[in-house]
Protein backbone atom coordinates (compact mmCIF):
# COMPACT_ATOMS: atom_id res chain seq x y z
CA UNK A 1 0.00 0.00 0.00
CA UNK A 2 1.19 3.40 -0.95
CA UNK A 3 0.31 6.64 0.40
CA UNK A 4 0.56 9.75 -1.80
CA UNK A 5 0.43 13.04 0.49
CA UNK A 6 -0.33 16.49 -1.84
CA UNK A 7 -0.99 19.93 -0.41
CA UNK A 8 -2.99 22.57 -1.94
CA UNK A 9 -2.33 25.86 -1.06
CA UNK A 10 -5.77 28.22 -1.85
CA UNK A 11 -7.50 31.90 -0.83
CA UNK A 12 -10.39 32.60 -0.29
CA UNK A 13 -11.56 36.10 -0.60
CA UNK A 14 -15.49 37.46 0.80
CA UNK A 15 -17.42 38.47 -2.24
CA UNK A 16 -15.17 36.36 -4.84
CA UNK A 17 -16.75 32.83 -5.45
CA UNK A 18 -13.65 30.85 -5.63
CA UNK A 19 -14.44 29.40 -8.28
CA UNK A 20 -16.50 32.32 -9.56
CA UNK A 21 -13.74 34.33 -12.03
CA UNK A 22 -11.70 31.27 -12.94
CA UNK A 23 -12.77 27.79 -14.10
CA UNK A 24 -11.07 25.84 -10.50
CA UNK A 25 -11.23 22.84 -12.77
CA UNK A 26 -8.86 24.60 -15.95
CA UNK A 27 -5.33 24.34 -15.43
CA UNK A 28 -4.07 27.50 -13.29
CA UNK A 29 -1.25 29.69 -14.94
CA UNK A 30 -0.99 31.33 -10.97
CA UNK A 31 1.52 30.12 -8.55
CA UNK A 32 0.16 27.27 -7.27
CA UNK A 33 3.08 26.67 -5.34
CA UNK A 34 2.30 30.28 -3.04
CA UNK A 35 -1.64 29.36 -3.65
CA UNK A 36 -4.46 29.05 -6.35
CA UNK A 37 -6.86 30.97 -6.02
CA UNK A 38 -4.27 33.70 -5.11
CA UNK A 39 -4.13 36.15 -2.09
CA UNK A 40 -6.99 39.15 -2.93
CA UNK A 41 -6.82 41.78 -0.33
CA UNK A 42 -7.52 40.58 3.02
CA UNK A 43 -8.56 37.10 2.18
CA UNK A 44 -7.74 34.40 4.03
CA UNK A 45 -5.03 31.40 3.13
CA UNK A 46 -5.03 27.65 3.51
CA UNK A 47 -3.55 24.26 3.10
CA UNK A 48 -4.74 21.45 3.01
CA UNK A 49 -3.25 18.19 2.58
CA UNK A 50 -4.63 15.16 1.21
CA UNK A 51 -3.45 11.86 1.83
CA UNK A 52 -4.62 8.98 -0.98
CA UNK A 53 -3.92 5.39 -0.32
CA UNK A 54 -3.65 2.73 -2.52
CA UNK A 55 -1.63 0.37 -4.97
CA UNK A 56 0.99 1.47 -7.98
CA UNK A 57 -0.22 1.63 -11.35
CA UNK A 58 3.09 -1.25 -12.63
CA UNK A 59 3.22 0.55 -15.90
CA UNK A 60 2.91 4.56 -14.98
CA UNK A 61 4.22 3.88 -11.38
CA UNK A 62 1.22 6.29 -10.45
CA UNK A 63 -1.40 5.45 -8.27
CA UNK A 64 -3.24 9.20 -8.32
CA UNK A 65 -2.09 11.45 -10.33
CA UNK A 66 -1.16 14.67 -7.99
CA UNK A 67 -3.08 16.87 -10.32
CA UNK A 68 -6.15 14.65 -10.07
CA UNK A 69 -5.78 15.82 -6.70
CA UNK A 70 -5.49 19.41 -7.03
CA UNK A 71 -8.26 19.21 -9.45
CA UNK A 72 -10.89 17.50 -7.01
CA UNK A 73 -9.54 20.08 -4.01
CA UNK A 74 -10.85 23.67 -6.34
CA UNK A 75 -13.57 21.71 -8.04
CA UNK A 76 -15.34 20.32 -5.23
CA UNK A 77 -13.78 21.72 -1.56
CA UNK A 78 -13.64 25.26 -2.56
CA UNK A 79 -16.75 25.99 -3.76
CA UNK A 80 -18.02 24.40 -0.57
CA UNK A 81 -16.04 26.71 1.97
CA UNK A 82 -17.08 29.56 -0.05
CA UNK A 83 -20.54 28.74 1.00
CA UNK A 84 -20.33 27.50 4.10
CA UNK A 85 -18.71 30.87 5.23
CA UNK A 86 -21.11 32.68 2.76
CA UNK A 87 -23.65 31.41 4.61
CA UNK A 88 -25.84 32.94 7.52
CA UNK A 89 -24.83 30.17 10.00
CA UNK A 90 -21.32 29.48 8.79
CA UNK A 91 -19.82 32.74 10.42
CA UNK A 92 -16.55 31.85 10.45
CA UNK A 93 -15.91 32.34 13.97
CA UNK A 94 -18.64 29.69 15.23
CA UNK A 95 -18.33 27.49 11.86
CA UNK A 96 -18.48 23.74 13.19
CA UNK A 97 -15.18 22.28 11.63
CA UNK A 98 -15.56 18.77 12.98
CA UNK A 99 -18.26 18.53 9.77
CA UNK A 100 -16.43 21.22 7.48
CA UNK A 101 -13.87 18.17 7.79
CA UNK A 102 -16.07 15.57 7.01
CA UNK A 103 -17.85 17.23 4.49
CA UNK A 104 -14.89 17.95 2.63
CA UNK A 105 -13.46 14.38 3.13
CA UNK A 106 -16.91 13.08 1.66
CA UNK A 107 -16.97 15.75 -1.34
CA UNK A 108 -13.08 14.21 -2.29
CA UNK A 109 -13.71 10.73 -1.95
CA UNK A 110 -15.86 10.04 -5.44
CA UNK A 111 -13.52 12.16 -7.41
CA UNK A 112 -10.45 10.36 -5.85
CA UNK A 113 -12.18 7.04 -6.23
CA UNK A 114 -12.53 6.49 -2.75
CA UNK A 115 -8.99 6.61 -1.92
CA UNK A 116 -8.55 9.87 0.70
CA UNK A 117 -7.04 8.38 3.78
CA UNK A 118 -6.38 11.21 5.64
CA UNK A 119 -7.22 15.48 5.40
CA UNK A 120 -5.52 17.77 6.84
CA UNK A 121 -6.82 21.14 6.97
CA UNK A 122 -3.92 23.54 7.99
CA UNK A 123 -5.65 27.02 9.58
CA UNK A 124 -2.00 28.81 10.45
CA UNK A 125 1.33 27.76 10.27
CA UNK A 126 1.18 25.94 14.10
CA UNK A 127 -2.41 24.46 13.65
CA UNK A 128 -3.98 22.12 11.86
CA UNK A 129 -7.07 19.70 12.02
CA UNK A 130 -6.73 16.19 10.60
CA UNK A 131 -9.43 13.82 9.83
CA UNK A 132 -8.95 9.90 9.11
CA UNK A 133 -11.21 7.64 7.05
CA UNK A 134 -11.29 5.07 9.40
CA UNK A 135 -12.49 7.53 12.61
CA UNK A 136 -15.01 10.00 11.04
CA UNK A 137 -16.40 11.06 13.98
CA UNK A 138 -13.04 12.00 15.86
CA UNK A 139 -10.73 14.97 14.70
CA UNK A 140 -6.86 15.40 15.89
CA UNK A 141 -5.78 18.75 16.43
CA UNK A 142 -2.64 19.84 16.57
CA UNK A 143 -0.95 23.27 17.38
CA UNK A 144 2.39 24.59 18.30
CA UNK A 145 3.85 26.43 21.13
CA UNK A 146 7.49 27.33 22.15
CA UNK A 147 9.64 27.97 25.41
CA UNK A 148 13.04 28.66 26.29
CA UNK A 149 14.81 27.45 28.49
CA UNK A 150 18.27 26.53 29.93
CA UNK A 151 19.65 23.04 31.06
CA UNK A 152 22.60 20.57 31.52
CA UNK A 153 22.42 17.18 30.92
CA UNK A 154 24.12 15.39 34.03
CA UNK A 155 23.88 12.37 35.52
CA UNK A 156 24.92 12.18 39.16
CA UNK A 157 26.00 8.56 39.31
CA UNK A 158 28.38 8.73 37.01
CA UNK A 159 31.88 10.47 37.11
CA UNK A 160 32.36 13.73 35.56
CA UNK A 161 34.38 12.06 32.60
CA UNK A 162 31.57 9.76 31.63
CA UNK A 163 29.20 12.98 31.69
CA UNK A 164 31.58 14.40 29.90
CA UNK A 165 32.26 11.25 27.35
CA UNK A 166 28.26 10.78 26.76
CA UNK A 167 27.04 14.70 26.56
CA UNK A 168 30.11 16.65 25.40
CA UNK A 169 29.17 20.48 25.61
CA UNK A 170 25.73 19.53 27.09
CA UNK A 171 27.42 18.86 30.22
CA UNK A 172 28.73 22.05 30.70
CA UNK A 173 28.52 22.76 34.33
CA UNK A 174 26.57 26.31 34.09
CA UNK A 175 24.08 25.01 31.79
CA UNK A 176 23.39 26.13 27.80
CA UNK A 177 19.90 27.31 26.46
CA UNK A 178 17.63 26.62 23.41
CA UNK A 179 14.25 27.69 22.29
CA UNK A 180 12.26 24.52 22.61
CA UNK A 181 9.14 24.00 20.47
CA UNK A 182 6.33 21.90 21.37
CA UNK A 183 3.79 20.56 19.15
CA UNK A 184 0.64 19.20 21.08
CA UNK A 185 -2.35 16.68 19.33
CA UNK A 186 -5.21 15.75 20.83
CA UNK A 187 -7.78 13.48 19.59
CA UNK A 188 -10.77 14.78 19.93
CA UNK A 189 -14.83 13.55 19.16
CA UNK A 190 -16.97 15.77 17.11
CA UNK A 191 -19.26 17.29 18.96
CA UNK A 192 -23.58 16.38 17.91
CA UNK A 193 -23.31 20.11 16.55
CA UNK A 194 -19.85 19.30 14.44
CA UNK A 195 -17.51 21.11 16.61
CA UNK A 196 -14.45 20.22 17.70
CA UNK A 197 -12.32 21.33 20.77
CA UNK A 198 -11.82 24.87 20.42
CA UNK A 199 -8.15 25.96 19.98
CA UNK A 200 -8.20 28.63 22.30
CA UNK A 201 -8.93 25.95 25.29
CA UNK A 202 -5.88 24.41 23.96
CA UNK A 203 -4.18 27.05 24.04
CA UNK A 204 -4.88 28.23 27.45
CA UNK A 205 -4.38 25.02 28.98
CA UNK A 206 -0.82 24.15 28.00
CA UNK A 207 -0.17 27.74 28.20
CA UNK A 208 -0.80 27.43 32.22
CA UNK A 209 0.18 23.91 32.68
CA UNK A 210 3.09 23.64 30.81
CA UNK A 211 4.63 27.27 29.40
CA UNK A 212 4.75 29.00 32.42
CA UNK A 213 6.24 26.44 34.74
CA UNK A 214 9.02 25.86 31.79
CA UNK A 215 9.70 29.39 29.92
CA UNK A 216 12.97 31.20 31.00
CA UNK A 217 13.99 28.62 33.55
CA UNK A 218 17.00 26.42 34.27
CA UNK A 219 15.15 23.28 34.19
CA UNK A 220 17.22 21.46 36.60
CA UNK A 221 17.21 24.14 38.97
CA UNK A 222 14.03 25.65 38.84
CA UNK A 223 11.75 22.53 37.39
CA UNK A 224 10.49 20.40 40.31
CA UNK A 225 10.27 17.52 37.64
CA UNK A 226 13.30 17.43 36.75
CA UNK A 227 15.22 17.88 40.47
CA UNK A 228 15.98 13.95 39.68
CA UNK A 229 15.42 13.73 35.79
CA UNK A 230 17.90 14.91 33.65
CA UNK A 231 16.21 17.28 31.06
CA UNK A 232 16.82 15.52 27.62
CA UNK A 233 14.41 16.64 25.14
CA UNK A 234 13.08 12.70 25.71
CA UNK A 235 12.45 13.55 29.28
CA UNK A 236 11.13 16.57 28.39
CA UNK A 237 8.14 15.28 25.97
CA UNK A 238 7.76 12.55 28.76
CA UNK A 239 7.10 15.40 31.29
CA UNK A 240 4.80 17.71 28.92
CA UNK A 241 2.77 14.51 28.25
CA UNK A 242 2.55 14.30 32.25
CA UNK A 243 1.34 17.82 32.73
CA UNK A 244 -1.48 17.35 30.39
CA UNK A 245 -2.20 14.00 30.12
CA UNK A 246 -5.28 13.78 32.49
CA UNK A 247 -6.41 17.50 31.80
CA UNK A 248 -7.85 17.03 27.88
CA UNK A 249 -10.59 15.33 28.87
CA UNK A 250 -12.13 18.59 29.90
CA UNK A 251 -11.93 20.73 26.26
CA UNK A 252 -14.33 20.86 24.56
CA UNK A 253 -18.48 20.68 24.66
CA UNK A 254 -18.36 16.91 24.86
CA UNK A 255 -16.01 14.05 26.83
CA UNK A 256 -13.71 11.68 25.14
CA UNK A 257 -10.69 13.99 23.75
CA UNK A 258 -7.78 12.47 24.45
CA UNK A 259 -3.64 13.17 24.06
CA UNK A 260 -2.25 11.72 20.87
CA UNK A 261 0.91 13.02 20.70
CA UNK A 262 3.75 15.85 22.53
CA UNK A 263 6.72 16.36 20.13
CA UNK A 264 9.55 18.42 21.47
CA UNK A 265 12.13 20.02 19.51
CA UNK A 266 15.18 21.07 20.78
CA UNK A 267 16.69 22.12 17.43
CA UNK A 268 15.40 22.93 14.26
CA UNK A 269 16.87 19.06 13.48
CA UNK A 270 16.53 17.26 16.79
CA UNK A 271 12.89 16.37 18.11
CA UNK A 272 11.53 13.73 19.97
CA UNK A 273 7.74 12.27 20.33
CA UNK A 274 6.07 10.50 22.77
CA UNK A 275 2.78 8.92 22.21
CA UNK A 276 2.16 7.48 26.05
CA UNK A 277 3.96 4.42 25.56
CA UNK A 278 6.60 4.69 23.33
CA UNK A 279 9.22 7.53 22.54
CA UNK A 280 11.17 8.25 19.01
CA UNK A 281 13.73 10.72 18.43
CA UNK A 282 13.29 12.16 14.85
NI1 LIG B 1 20.89 21.00 25.28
Amino acid sequence: MLEISRTVRFCLSDGTPAGGSVAPQETPRANTFAAWPAMRGLGRYYELEVRCAGEADPATGYFINIKQIDAAVREHVLGYLEDVIASPAGHPADAPLGEIMQDMLALLQPPLNDSVATLTLRLTPTYNLSLTESAMDRVLLRQQFDFAAAHRLHVPTLSDEENRAVFGKCNNPAGHGHNYRVEVAVDAPIDPAGHVVPVAELDELVNRRVIDLLDHKHLNADVPQFAELNPSVEHIAKVIWGLLEDQVDHLGSVPGARLAEVRVWETEKTSCAYRGQEAGTA
